[in-house]
């Protein structure tokens, strides 16, 4: 059976390809580096990996609760969330082709919508889990701000709010070098980048009314090949490097990529944060 075919509940992140993934008009020198690398079919696309994913669902402690995830992108965490039972799920994607992928993973258990996480239009108080990864990282100071806010906003008291994002390290790191970073960074996904230090996401989260209870860290390994293989599965690594070997631009970009993440091995890593509103 052709995977087009599976009955939507049945599909999953790996099975979308082509025209169904969102930018697919645009050439492999243009594209947004998470988008690159999904057209790639890479489909884990946050900094710290599965593995400091499942940590952070974990502590969240998602089972019967209500969750809505931020900026589900190809629906890989959202097929985990689904594992911890749930009592609901609702995705919430600025891209349509992203937010269409991701209501067919979780079809029949979930939905998502199509919406800034800034400004969901989802009832108050309606969420007991907000996850979110890979995404605050891309926004502006005022942007992230929003966003936090509107988590603190569908949260109930004592909801989790878990995040994964791009970090950097040590707190006491230089502002040069964490100007270098965002600037290199930028320039190589094409991507406006903000990566923060442990201390600046703690204290965006308290800020914002929550308590943070978890903390965890994995090395930026998102183009090393034991991390994909871990991430992808050896099936998912081969297809990844056909579909490479076909694509020059994609090669130069995915180089650029890497040389950039392997120059700040040292400061840049994935951090991932569980934290709880309080009131
Ligand atoms: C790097 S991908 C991360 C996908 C997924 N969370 C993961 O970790 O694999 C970024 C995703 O965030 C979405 N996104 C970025 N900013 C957003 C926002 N403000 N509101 C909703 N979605 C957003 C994009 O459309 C894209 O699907």
């Amino acid at each position: 059976m052709g995977t087009n075919s599976l009955p939507t509940s049945e599909r999953h992140a790996e099975d979308f390809s082509g025209d169904e993934l969102p930018f697919s008009e645009r050439d492999s020198a243009h594209l947004p580096g998470h988008w690159l690398l999904a057209r790639l079919g890479k489909r884990v696309l946050r900094p710290g990996g599965l593995e400091l994913t499942q940590h952070m669902l974990d502590h969240a402690k998602a089972e019967g609760g209500d969750v809505v995830e931020f900026a589900p992108g190809l629906g890989r965490t959202a097929t985990e969330i689904l594992g911890h039972s749930p009592a609901s799920y609702i995705g919430v994607d600025e891209d349509p082709k992203a937010a269409a992928i991701v209501g067919q993973i979780v079809a029949g258990r979930g939905h998502c919508i199509t919406a800034n996480a800034s400004d969901t239009g989802l009832p108050e108080a309606s969420a007991d889990v907000v996850v979110g990864e890979a995404m605050l990282t891309m926004q502006s100071d005022r942007g992230r701000q929003k966003i936090i806010a509107e988590a603190a906003r569908l949260l109930r008291p004592g909801g989790r709010y878990a995040i994964h994002e791009l970090g950097l390290q040590p707190d006491t790191l230089d502002t040069k070098v964490k100007n270098a970073i965002r600037k290199e960074l930028a320039q190589s996904i094409k991507v406006s980048a903000r990566p923060l230090t442990a201390a600046e996401w703690t204290a965006l989260l308290k800020d914002a009314g929550f308590e943070v209870d978890w903390v965890d860290a994995a090395p930026m390994a998102l183009l090393n090949m034991k991390r994909n293989i871990a991430d992808e599965g050896i099936i998912g690594v081969l297809r990844i490097v056909k579909n490479l070997l076909k694509d020059s631009q994609a090669r130069s970009r995915v180089l650029t990529m890497k040389r950039t993440f392997t120059k700040y091995k040292k400061h840049i890593n994935g951090i991932a944060i569980v934290a709880h509103k309080l009131g």
